[in-house]
């Protein structure tokens, strides 16, 4: 069969490699895809939010089966017009996408099916947030525009003068344009973070193994929120006994939740979630493969990946099993100096030749372009060095031993990736 992968960053690198491997797959296409992705399909140069000729394309070629990556043309309505096209896509319709497209419609849900998530108001009016912020008396608080904004419309404000201020830069100054014409004041939870992503076609739930991502672009979680700057699964922070409630009191309810509002959700479901005190609780929802948590995950799943799309989007979940390497992974993220804000592109890059990747390691592409048949940078995340290991800190080990080997000028990444995690987490003081 002939598969698309919509995107071109590392989570479509890590998919289009190990949809390649599928002994199901003739042909897998990428668009746009990126110099790596090249490495293991054929990159298409179409833009992913570029939903007419993306549909065009695979009506053209005769695709199977498509697989999309970023968030943009899921809320877009890719999956609708796809299946209006006749062809079969894997993701969640415009309907369903909407968990992630708009914050406030995802916690109107979550409050209305009492699912445990911060408690938060939300608000159109700039003057009627102001006045919340006026009142409030405990900080810090969570500042949050409603509508997608690349992982960067949210912000943590330690005291009301900072809380303030970013209320006018979403609201009055449109730092997010109409992502940010409405805006959640949020209570900030404390615990640690983890993500769970879960296959699901509407009825059945088949949860991936846990993972962790490292938001923060400094090492001890200092610095900016990024996409994520190294990720690591399994995370300990899930716990069997927190898995559990994860699955009762979050996914089994959300799903249902989605059924009952009539936007039936099929695809990959991904909860950001905080484990608290008093059990995990949900920060977010995205409607797509988490970047860069994807990239070790796919490396320890030992299943097919392809029929588990097929049995989402035909609604037979139930039937599918999941196996798993039990190795942990680690990714470690090479970004751009200045990322996540401004950065030089087009930089070329040394030692991606003397990397021996394999089952155990991979360099996933994120931002690179070929120039004069050089692979150049053109991203804040460049590079997502992923390495499997005989447990966390091996794996650690070796993802760092080949990003030492790899560099560009202004290169920098975290050196805690998988290493910096807390000695007492509140699972285990909690008994788990
Ligand atoms: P989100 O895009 O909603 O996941 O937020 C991005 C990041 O901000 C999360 O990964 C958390 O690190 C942090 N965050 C979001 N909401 C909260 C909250 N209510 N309390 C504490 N941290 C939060
Ligand atoms: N790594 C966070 C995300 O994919 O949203």
């Amino acid at each position: 069969m002939k598969v698309l992968v919509v995107g071109g960053g590392g989570r479509e690198h890590a998919l289009a490699w190990k949809i390649a491997r599928s002994s199901r797959v003739d042909r897998v296409y990428c668009a746009p895809g990126n110099p790596g992705i090249a490495q293991v399909a054929e990159c298409v140069d179409i833009a992913a939010t570029d939903i007419d000729a993306l549909g065009r394309f695979a009506v053209e070629n005769r695709i199977d089966l498509t697989v999309v990556g970023p968030e943009d043309p899921l809320c877009q309505g890719i999956v609708d017009h796809f299946e209006g096209l006749g062809l079969r896509c894997f993701g969640p319709s415009a309907r369903g996408a909407e968990l992630e497209g708009s914050k406030a419609w995802c916690k109107a849900i979550l409050r209305k099916y009492k699912i445990p998530t911060a408690s938060s108001r939300t608000f159109d009016l700039y003057r009627d947030a102001r006045r919340y912020i006026d009142s409030l008396e405990i900080f810090p608080v969570v500042l949050k525009a409603s509508g997608l904004a690349a992982g960067k419309g949210v912000s943590i404000c330690e005291n009301r003068e900072d809380a303030l201020a970013e209320l006018k830069v979403m609201m009055e100054d449109k730092k997010f344009g109409t992502a940010g014409r409405t805006v959640l004041v949020e209570e900030m939870l404390k615990g640690r973070e983890a993500s769970l992503l879960a296959f699901t076609d509407g009825q059945t739930i088949v949860p991936l193994e846990s993972a962790q991502d490292h938001k923060a672009a400094f090492d001890g979680d200092r610095g900016p929120n990024t996409g994520g700057m190294g990720a690591f699964s399994p995370s300990d922070a899930i716990s069997s006994k927190v898995m559990y409630q994860v699955e009762s009191q979050i996914l089994v309810p959300i799903v249902h939740a989605l059924n009952r509002e009539e936007r039936p959700y099929r695809g990959l479901l991904y909860a950001g979630l905080m484990i608290t005190g008093n059990g995990p609780k949900v920060l977010e929802f995205n409607v797509r493969f988490g970047d860069p948590e994807t990239q070790p995950l796919l490396m320890r799943l030992k299943s097919d990946i392809v029929p588990l799309f097929e049995s989402v989007i035909d609604g037979r979940l139930e039937d599918q099993e999941i196996e798993w390497d039990p190795r942990p992974a680690v990714c470690v993220v090479l970004a751009s100096r200045g990322y996540p804000g401004e950065y030089v592109k087009h930089l070329g890059i040394h030692g991606l030749g003397d990397i021996q990747v394999g089952d155990d390691l991979q360099v996933f592409h994120a931002g690179t372009e070929l120039r004069n048949k050089r692979v150049v940078t053109a991203g804040g995340r460049v590079l997502g060095v992923t390495a499997l290991g005989q447990d966390l800190a091996d794996a650690s080990r070796r993802a760092y031993q080949a990003v030492e080997q790899i560099g560009f000028e202004g290169s920098f990444y975290r050196h805690d990736i998988a290493r910096s995690l807390p000695q007492t987490s509140i699972v285990r003081e909690s008994g788990a």
